[in-house]
């Protein structure tokens, strides 16, 4: 069959409006981007070293970012938020991570997980009552899904959610729940039908305190300490049906359609760390000598920093992709695994060498790299681990 030019026109424009990604960020994304930049350095770094020695939640910080908007970034305007793109949104993740990963994870588990979840399977009388709060940071959520014994083993959990005509009742125990404590609202994933396996479990928005919720120890963590990590306990809660989210079996779904989007927000983190103890590692390599020079003139150390801008910007590329993926309505399953696995290792791997690059002082507090090392593990194994995002990969390639 012969084409015409007007066909060849057209799918030239086609392919230039849905196809072509152009990484040059849009005047409004620089503005978004420097003032992430200047709010994670006035805002974050001060006091973030002891924050994360005394596990202290950011509390003033997460208030502030509410008001600038970093809470529902991606939320309509029409419910309270800044009405972003996803590109947007991963560049002031990346900004926030650079210096505290335990703020940003805020950020991230409130817009992907928690705003996202509501707006785009929730009711409108769900979306008025609780998204219009945690879009503006007048509350946060929480998304609750990982248990004692379930963790990437999503459908094998034991958190029961009984139907009883107008309401449902709650029993079970989540564990390493993200804004345990300082969320007022909880989407809780929980099994109704065992029976019917994955189709068999919904998610409910969960009130704190409700009669019977209650709020288990915290967790004594690696990183991100002062994040505010809890296990929940669940005793016959009453949970109206109006507070299900999607129709009666869709809950494991929704898991899975928001977790997609949440690895966008956790690679995004992931390449914030990375790029945060490269720029550390680089400041310092020009200004500490040994052998007569600055270290960085040594070829150990400039090889060093050159595999790690090299891995940093390939994270990039993925992130920014899976974020665009999802603005232009692709499938983003495969593009945001594939962005959370590698940055995550790229965090991994560019800590472990800025505290090298530091020497014995990489290996003390107060010059930062121990900390991002530290918060760089946790990218490896919340919102799926990385064993879990190559299921995702392979089947995705496999079969097609
Ligand atoms: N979108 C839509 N549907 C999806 C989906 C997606 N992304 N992924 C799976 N599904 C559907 C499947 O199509 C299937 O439905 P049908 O039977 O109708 O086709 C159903 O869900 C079951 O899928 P699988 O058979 O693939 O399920 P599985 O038991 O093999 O598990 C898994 C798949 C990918 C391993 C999944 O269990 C998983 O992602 N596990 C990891 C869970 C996880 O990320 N936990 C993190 C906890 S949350 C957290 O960390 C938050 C925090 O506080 C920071």
């Amino acid at each position: 069959m012969r084409i015409s030019h007007y066909n060849l026109i057209l799918a030239i424009i086609f392919y230039h409006n849905f196809n072509y990604m152009d990484y040059t960020l849009t005047e409004e994304q620089k503005m978004i981007q420097q003032a992430a930049r200047d709010f994670a350095q006035n805002e974050l770094l001060p006091g973030v070293i002891e924050r994360d020695d005394a596990q202290q939640f950011p509390t003033e910080q997460v208030k502030k970012m509410g008001e600038l908007g970093f809470l529902g970034m991606m939320v309509n305007p029409k419910y309270g938020g800044s009405g972003l793109d996803t590109v947007s949104y991963a560049i002031v993740m990346e900004e926030l991570s650079k210096v505290d990963a335990s703020s940003s994870v805020v950020v991230s588990v409130n817009n992907s997980l928690v705003c996202y979840g509501i707006e785009a399977y929730g009711t409108e009388e769900q979306k008025e009552k609780y998204l219009t709060k945690l879009a503006t940071g007048e509350i946060i959520g929480a998304f609750c899904l990982s248990e004692p014994e379930a963790g990437s083993d999503a459908t094998s959990q034991k958190t029961t959610a009984i139907d009883k005509g107008d309401y449902y009742v709650l029993n079970g125990t989540k564990n390493w729940i993200t804004n345990g404590s300082t969320a007022s609202v909880y989407i809780v994933i929980a099994q109704t039908d065992k029976e019917k396996g994955h189709k068999g479990i919904n998610a409910l928005i969960v009130e704190k305190g409700a009669e019977g919720f209650e709020i288990g120890p915290k967790e004594n963590k690696l990183g991100i300490r002062g994040s505010d990590t809890h296990s929940l306990i669940f005793n016959d809660v009453k949970v109206p049906k109006e507070n299900r989210i999607g129709e009666d079996g869709f809950g494991f779904k929704f898991a899975m359609k928001t977790l997609s989007g949440g690895r966008i927000g956790i690679a995004s983190q992931a390449l914030g760390i990375a790029t945060g103890a490269y720029e550390l590692a680089k400041e310092y390599s020009n200004q500490r000598k040994s052998f007569g020079t600055e270290i960085s003139n040594h070829q150990a150390i400039a090889f060093k920093l050159a595999d790690m801008h090299t891995q940093i910007e390939a994270a990039r590329h993925l992130v920014y992709k899976a974020a665009w993926d999802k603005d232009k309505g692709h499938n983003f399953d495969l593009s945001g695994a594939m962005a959370k696995l590698y940055a995550s290792k790229v965090a991994m791997d560019t800590t472990i060498e800025a505290v090298q690059i530091h020497g014995g002082n990489g290996f003390v507090k107060e010059y930062h790299v121990e900390r991002l090392m530290r918060d760089a593990k946790i990218t490896q194994i919340y919102e799926g681990t990385s064993e879990i995002q190559k299921i995702v990969i392979s089947r995705g390639i496999l079969k097609n």
